[in-house]
């Protein structure tokens, strides 16, 4: 089997998917908006710990199954574990991969919504723009709208299969969107009230940052590297034979860190500057974003560049969501490709246009304080991927041969050096021990059961 399926053309194509899956609006709108409403600094350092602690080994865990079986997710524990339930974890990804699927189109249809009003104009800079923002967002049917057009997009480009279509695209808009932020973060430099924003992000104050704040960093750790569901088992499973894994999982999640770092960059600077808050939740990089272009020269340009690649950010993150229920369902229920495509994103369009409404004529829906919107990305990102990935580095660290793990992450060098060995090493502490103890100690607290 699996010489009949796609793989990915060259190294950098391996990267590129990888990287395009993890960066996108995790990085750009989440990450500033859950630091900002989690004490900024303290939340940056706990949600650095839980990328390298945590994520890099998880990263692997996931690149070695996926390699190793070169199947979709139930398919490969069904061959690593004959006969036993550890194919649930597939279910545990593909639920939430669809959770996530649908939240995230409405915020990546926000962005094509700018693209527009890139043209057309905002409404000004500073506060005037804060009613701009939630008066789109709750009119009804153009958020939907958006949201339904941005899922076509992606039909589009996944009835079209892997290669052509992903790699392609992340090839090029990747590095545009890094040297795009890169000028951005220097407009914010020289911005009036820069050092305030900076100290924000970058010192930590541990007295702001409560138990359900270091939940919630660990669950944007996992966001943001597209971890706990399976969906690197299904990427890295198109992965060649001396693709080195533990670069690839280290170089993914310090470039991941540094986009959602510059993005913090470039945000809190902006936020002290033109007084707005920074605990203003998912809008807040829709409300800042506006004021900074209108306060730059040839501000409309930046602004159009900008939203048009952060719109295809979120759509080489969507279609790697997408690709787990379409590796299930075309290899597990022999449906067609395009049959497959239509299900997950017939069912996305549905659950989305939910989400979209919940900032306008469902809003009142609630469970626990939160929205559809909000609860979707809660249960997705707080619980199933850190359950996900929990099972997923216990599975890896006490189920697999510690032959298979050796094999695996050193399949690029013919003969490892010391530093490789010790890396090899490290990273089976964590998936053994250091991982699954973590999320379960953050669980506990986190979710208020301790
Ligand atoms: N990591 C992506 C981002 O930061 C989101 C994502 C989550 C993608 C889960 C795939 C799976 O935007």
């Amino acid at each position: 089997m699996k010489e009949n399926r796609a793989q990915f053309a060259t190294k950098i194509g391996v990267v590129a998917v990888t990287v395009g899956s993890a960066v996108g609006l995790g990085n750009i709108w989440r990450f500033p908006f859950e630091a900002g409403s989690n004490g900024g600094g303290a939340f940056l350092l706990v949600n650095l710990l839980f990328v390298f602690l945590i994520g890099v080994p998880v990263i692997c865990a996931e690149f070695i199954i996926g390699r190793h079986t070169g199947a979709n997710v139930r398919a490969a524990f069904r061959q690593l574990a004959p006969g036993q339930k550890w194919g649930f974890v597939g279910y545990i990804g593909i639920l939430a991969s669809v959770l996530i699927l649908s939240f995230y189109s409405v915020v990546a249809g926000w962005t094509m919504e700018y693209i527009v009003r890139s043209f057309t104009g905002f409404g000004g800079t500073g506060r005037s723009l804060e009613g701009e923002f939630d008066a789109f967002a709750s009119s009804g049917w153009r958020p939907v709208m958006w949201t339904l057009l941005f899922l076509l997009c992606n039909y589009w480009i996944l009835a079209r299969g892997v290669e052509k279509g992903i790699e392609r695209m992340a090839n090029i808009m990747m590095p545009a969107l890094f040297l795009l932020l890169l000028v951005f973060c220097i407009n914010s430099l020289t911005l009036p009230e820069a050092g305030k924003g900076l100290r924000f992000l970058f010192y930590p104050d541990f007295s702001k940052l409560t138990a359900k704040g270091v939940l919630n960093a660990m669950g944007q750790a996992f966001f943001s590297l597209s971890l706990g569901l399976g969906g690197l088992i299904t990427y890295s499973s198109y992965f060649k034979r001396h693709t080195p894994l533990m670069k690839t999982a280290a170089l993914t999640a310090a470039l991941d860190s540094l986009v959602a770092i510059m993005a913090g960059v470039i945000i809190f600077p902006a936020v002290f500057s033109f007084g707005q808050q920074p605990a203003a939740g998912p809008k807040l990089v829709f409300e800042v974003l506006p004021a900074i272009f209108g306060s730059m020269t040839g501000g409309a340009v930046w602004s159009v560049l900008f939203f048009v690649l952060l719109f295809l950010a979120s759509l080489t993150s969507t279609v790697s969501m997408s690709e787990i229920s379409i590796a299930y369902l075309t290899e597990e229920m022999h449906m067609g490709r395009r049959g497959a495509t239509r299900l997950n994103i017939g069912v996305a369009m549905v659950l989305g246009t939910v989400c979209a409404l919940s900032f306008g004529c469902l809003g009142h829906l609630t469970v626990g304080g939160l929205t559809v919107f909000g609860l979707f990305d809660y249960l997705a990102s707080n619980i199933l991927l850190p359950v996900g990935g929990m099972l997923i580095s216990f599975f890896a660290g006490h189920r697999l041969e510690r032959s298979v793990l050796d094999s695996e992450l050193l399949s690029s060098s013919r003969r490892p050096g010391r530093l490789e060995v010790l890396a090899v090493r490290l990273i089976v502490v964590s998936l053994k021990w250091i991982a699954p103890a973590c999320i379960f100690v953050v669980f506990l607290f986190g979710l208020g059961l301790f």
